[in-house]
């Protein structure tokens, strides 16, 4: 008889830890309406300083897109990419990473950001949240789509610099490894599609694509991919030796338009990256990506629709929230460092 109640108690006390572990995870999202009260023009404040910037910087809204994902796929949504080495070098920095060195740029701008965000609400956003608004604004103000963006990411304390040379996907990769590197953190073929319509501004140097232009997989000629009067364009610019870092448009019709042409480019072969024009041409894609390059080519706003799905997919990866990470006070350095 006694061990009916001991049962039951030990039944309730059972679902109450699960109650109490289920609340927290529950509300632990991110959500659009996380600064209404504590920083409601924080949008605002973003896109004005974006808006500044494109004055003397067409390519910076590009730049500061380019940034969240490179962000996202290490170690989450965490702005990890903005942290400086430091000096004891317990923090080694994701810019010095590949992917990143010589090439991800708009870090005074996002110092410019935060610096207007701390002025109106010191303490309140985070630099991961900045990035995500940055985003939207940059891809807004180019011409495409405007969203709500989700909110509430606060900022790690540590850098992954040895995830940011095997998690971000390198240009010269083959569908096979760019779709496990998507899936890895939780995307699928729908969103590598969309999230490569970025590609649609924005610029790319030429030590990035030069394998293509000259002697291709030791072939002694250019990518067969490659059309032919976009192929002579390119050599222009990215010479067979030199001229490493000179810079070509990822997107040749539109350059700094945010727009599907991006699609129509890989249907003419005029995917700038390897990596662009897989989606269209590879024979491992005839099924899966290339009927979803024809769709967005054919239809910007299933575009649209599909990259705001996927942005907010991206933005979603393994976000710190609640009491995790800090809200940094300067996005170079951990607080206190
Ligand atoms: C699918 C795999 C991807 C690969 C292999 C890739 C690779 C690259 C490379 C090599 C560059 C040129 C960098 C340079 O020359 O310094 C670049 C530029 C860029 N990427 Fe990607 N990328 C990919 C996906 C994405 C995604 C998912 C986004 C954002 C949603 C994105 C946004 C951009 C933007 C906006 C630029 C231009 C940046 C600028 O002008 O500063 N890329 N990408
Ligand atoms: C947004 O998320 C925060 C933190 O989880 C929470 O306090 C707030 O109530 C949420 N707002 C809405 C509208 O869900
Ligand atoms: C919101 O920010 C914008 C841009 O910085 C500024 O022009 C505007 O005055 C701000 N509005 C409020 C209510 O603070
Ligand atoms: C970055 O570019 C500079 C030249 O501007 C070069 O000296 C340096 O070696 C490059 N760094 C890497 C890691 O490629
Ligand atoms: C593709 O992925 C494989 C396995 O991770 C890797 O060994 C290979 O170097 C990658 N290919 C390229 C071109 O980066
Ligand atoms: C993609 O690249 C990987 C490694 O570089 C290779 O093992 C694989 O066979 C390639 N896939 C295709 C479809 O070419
Ligand atoms: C990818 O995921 C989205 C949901 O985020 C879904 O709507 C879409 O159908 C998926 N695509 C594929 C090819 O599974
Ligand atoms: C192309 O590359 C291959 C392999 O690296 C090399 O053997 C060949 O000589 C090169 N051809 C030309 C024309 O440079
Ligand atoms: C090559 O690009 C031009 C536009 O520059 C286009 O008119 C032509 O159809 C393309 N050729 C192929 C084979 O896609
Ligand atoms: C284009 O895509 C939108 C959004 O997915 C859809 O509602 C619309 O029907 C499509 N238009 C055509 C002509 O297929
Ligand atoms: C390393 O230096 C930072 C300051 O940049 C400091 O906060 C941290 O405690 C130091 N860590 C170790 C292990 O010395």
């Amino acid at each position: 008889m006694h061990s009916f109640p001991s049962l039951t108690l030990a039944l309730i006390t059972t679902a109450a830890i699960l109650v109490l572990q289920l609340a927290p995870l529950s509300e632990a999202q991110l959500n659009s309406s996380f600064y209404s009260n504590s920083c409601p023009n924080v949008s605002n404040i973003v896109t004005t300083v974006i808006q500044q910037a494109l004055q003397s910087d067409p390519r910076i809204g590009a730049s500061l897109l380019r940034l969240h994902f490179h962000d996202c796929f290490v170690q989450g949504c965490d702005g990890s990419i903005l942290l400086d080495n430091n000096v004891n070098g317990t923090i080694q920095s994701e810019k010095d990473a590949a992917p990143n060195t010589n090439s991800t740029r708009g870090f005074d701008v996002v110092d410019n950001i935060k610096s207007a965000v701390e002025n109106s609400c010191p303490g309140v956003v985070s630099c991961a949240d900045i990035l995500a608004l940055a985003s939207q604004s940059s891809v807004s103000l180019a011409g495409g789509p405007s969203w709500n963006v989700l909110l509430g990411r606060r900022d790690g304390t540590s850098a992954n610099q040895a995830g940011a040379n095997t998690a971000i996907p390198a240009p010269f990769e083959n569908l096979t490894n760019l779709t496990a590197k998507f899936s890895a953190v939780g995307l699928n073929i729908t969103d590598l599609v969309a999230l490569s319509g970025a590609h649609t501004f924005g610029r790319a140097q030429c030590r990035l694509f030069r394998n293509r232009l000259y002697n291709f997989s030791g072939s002694g000629g250019p990518d067969p991919l490659l059309n032919a009067t976009y192929l002579a364009s390119l050599r222009q610019i990215c010479p067979q030796n030199g001229g490493g870092f000179s810079v070509a448009d990822l997107d040749p019709t539109t350059p700094d338009t945010f727009d599907a042409n991006y699609f129509s480019n890989l249907q003419s072969n005029q995917g700038l990256l390897q990596s662009d024009q897989e989606l269209f041409s590879a024979s491992a894609g005839a099924q899966t990506t290339l009927p979803i390059v024809n769709m967005f080519s054919g239809n910007q706003s299933a575009f649209f629709q599909s990259f705001v799905a996927s942005m907010i997919n991206m933005g979603n990866i393994s976000p710190l929230i609640g009491v995790n990470g800090e809200i940094r006070s300067n996005c170079r350095r951990v607080n206190g460092s």
